[in-house]
């Protein structure tokens, strides 16, 4: 499939951008909707969460995670991924950059953490993947300079003590905006 020109390139910055750039936890994520937080006790609280959004989604859907190692980007996709029916096991996707599986939509786990680049994975095939036919999940966004930039719902992963977690919404991109709408609504 082939992607829309410039869909990918850096925006300019919003008003909006400018007013959320800077707040806490999520200083990294330059999103253009407001953010929206909600807070987990424990890993099984987290992959409900995910749980919620994945009937929601929908063929192209990508989300970007962010947070440190442990935080609980894995834990979160293992949650969504069985809500989008996946029977089998979902595994860290460090070593081999990418995993798929089938479920009522294909999921694209994708990790750039040992990517020297990720800005050049976009041109080396990445890209087929976000405007693929399945849903894209990406761990280590923060790995792209500007990826609150890129369209689709941003997840920052900010631990509170041992088991509890600050999971951070934006949108970017219409479609985005849509889903994070109906996350909040449910
Ligand atoms: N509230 C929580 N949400 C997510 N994971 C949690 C939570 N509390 C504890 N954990 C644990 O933290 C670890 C997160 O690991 P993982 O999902 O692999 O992180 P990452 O992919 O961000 O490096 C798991 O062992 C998980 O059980
Ligand atoms: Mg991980």
């Amino acid at each position: 499939m082939k992607p829309a020109p410039g869909k990918y390139a850096a925006n300019g910055r919003t008003g909006a951008q400018r007013q959320t750039a800077g707040r806490p936890g999520f200083g990294i994520i330059k999103c253009v909707s407001a953010i929206w937080t909600t807070h987990t006790s424990d890993a099984a609280g987290t992959q409900a969460f995910a749980a919620r959004i994945a009937p929601l989604l929908a063929a192209g859907d990508v989300l970007w995670l962010s947070g440190d190692l442990g935080s609980g980007k894995t834990t979160f996709t293992q949650g969504l991924g069985r809500a989008l029916g996946i029977g089998q096991p979902i595994v860290s996707p460090t070593f081999v950059l990418i995993r798929e599986y089938a479920g009522r939509l294909p999921l694209y786990h994708i990790d750039l953490y040992r990517l020297d680049n990720p800005r050049e994975a976009l041109n080396l095939g990445l890209r087929d993947y976000l405007d693929g036919d399945g849903v894209c999940v990406i761990e280590w966004a923060e790995r792209f300079d500007s990826h609150g930039d890129l369209p689709g719902l941003h997840i920052h992963i900010e631990p509170q003590g041992d088991s509890g977690r600050r999971l951070d919404c934006g949108a970017s991109g219409a479609r985005a905006e849509t889903l994070l709408a109906q996350i909040t609504a449910n």
